[in-house]
């Protein structure tokens, strides 16, 4: 099996930041499949960057869904045998501004479910396809919302925040980055793990328009992927178990 080519996998690689990315990487010359979970949403933003003269392939990968999950690794394997990069962009809030004396069970429940176990599944399941290609990378789509110590520090945008199950389900999903990180490091397998906060960007993230999202302070999607480009186009292959962002180490 050839392996040069670089195979990158985006889950909620249909809109926001997951998109871009998608672009991004296709236009830096890596064969890029977007995870969509609905295969209709998916064909249409293909059609779309298609008519740009970009083309990407399109898997439909619901990652809260473990027999998606499962056929979407299947259905990678069989059409190209490998993985060089996952990108766990797929995430979700449902307990935005709801105070923790009172949030409910269920919301928690949902932020788990797609930014905990949703990304424990896919990269379990995407893990086999990882270690057939000579040097792999997971990147995680974090949030410095997950970092205990900028939601305690006043002078950080997080501080004023409360989505504790959102929060909690990052910070978690960290933790897996480092365990995960460690356990390829102890066996030697050439497979780096990094988390990533993306900043406060313009997407539909929350429920918000981009533009409502902008006026709030929101960065531009561009600017948003722009830790994640340089990771997944790095020649580093040591650098793993991270918390990064543009500018620099991010505080777990
Ligand atoms: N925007 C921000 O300010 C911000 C800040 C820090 C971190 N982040 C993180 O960045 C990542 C991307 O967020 P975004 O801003 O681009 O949000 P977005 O515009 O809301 O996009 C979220 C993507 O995730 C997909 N998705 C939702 N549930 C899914 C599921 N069960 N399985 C697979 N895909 C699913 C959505 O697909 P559908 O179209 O089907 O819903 C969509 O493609 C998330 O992990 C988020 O937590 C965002």
């Amino acid at each position: 099996m050839n392996t040069n080519e670089i195979i990158t996998l985006v889950t909620g690689g249909n809109r926001g930041m997951g998109l871009e990315i998608v672009k991004e990487l296709s236009q830096k010359g890596q064969r890029v499949i977007m995870g969509s979970r609905s295969f209709e949403k998916g064909k249409t933003a293909i059609t779309q960057l298609s008519k740009t003269g970009i083309n990407a392939d399109l898997v439909q990968l619901d990652v809260t869904n473990p027999a998606s999950v499962s056929k979407a690794a299947q259905v990678i394997s069989d059409k190209y045998g490998y993985l060089t990069i996952l990108i766990n962009n797929a995430g979700a809030v449902f307990d935005f501004q709801q105070q923790p004396s009172v949030v409910k069970l269920d919301n928690l429940r949902a932020d788990f479910e797609i930014n905990y176990f949703g990304l424990i599944d896919v990269s379990q399941k995407m893990l086999p396809l990882l270690k057939k290609s000579p040097q792999a990378k997971i990147l995680n789509i974090s949030s410095m919302m997950g970092s205990k110590t900028a939601s305690l520090d006043p002078k950080t945008g997080v501080y004023n925040v409360v989505a504790t199950g959102y929060q909690s389900a990052k910070a978690a999903a960290n933790m897996y980055t480092v365990q995960l990180a460690k356990e390829m490091a102890r066996a030697n397998l050439p497979i780096t793990f990094n988390a990533i906060d993306p900043g406060m960007v313009a997407t539909e993230f929350g429920g918000s328009t981009p533009e409502q999202a902008q006026q709030f302070g929101a960065n531009p999607v561009d600017f948003g992927v722009a830790r994640t480009i340089e990771l997944a186009t790095s020649p580093d292959d040591n650098t793993t178990a991270t918390f990064t962002n543009t500018s620099g180490n991010v505080a777990w």
